[in-house]
């Protein structure tokens, strides 16, 4: 079983990037508690992050064939990427989108998801145990799959 964690623009500045919003965990923080479920429970796991939208999307296409659920926070790209948007729609592998903050509760322009309709479902506002909870629920949907 193979999970890719997929980081989209200015992640990569977790930590220090308007902390009040984002908190204060790093990237390489979330990875690492990723990466030690992922231990837990025998999963493979990879962690991607780009600040170009082609880099993620190429990444992404690069997935088919092997790799069975993706945890996915588009960051900016959520609200634009009508591309990021198609490629999940294509490669057809059961992604979990993931925001820190409330997207919902933000500026209007942050409403709307582009990449929602497309996925298996969305947390947001949680901080970082979102991610945490998207690789549960990504572990649940493998043993559904009887993978
Ligand atoms: C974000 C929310 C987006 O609106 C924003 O552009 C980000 C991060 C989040 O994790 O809360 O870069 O995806």
């Amino acid at each position: 079983m193979k999970i890719l964690v997929m980081h989209g623009p200015n992640l990569n500045l977790l930590g220090t990037r308007e902390p009040e919003i984002y908190g204060r965990t790093t990237l390489a923080g979330i990875d690492r508690d990723l990466a030690l479920l992922a231990d837990r429970f025998g999963v493979e796991l990879e962690s991607f992050q780009s600040n170009h939208e082609g880099e993620l999307i190429d990444r992404l296409q690069a997935c088919v064939g092997n790799t069975d659920g993706i945890i996915l926070n588009p960051a900016a790209y959520t609200h634009t990427s009508i591309a990021i948007r198609d490629c999940l729609a294509a490669i057809q592998i059961p992604t979990i989108e993931v925001h820190l903050s409330n997207i919902h509760a933000r500026e209007e322009f942050r409403h709307r998801s582009m990449t929602a309709p497309v996925v298996m479902g969305q947390i947001c506002g949680l901080g970082a145990l979102g991610y945490t909870l998207a690789f549960h629920a990504l572990i649940e949907d493998f043993a559904k799959r009887g993978l």
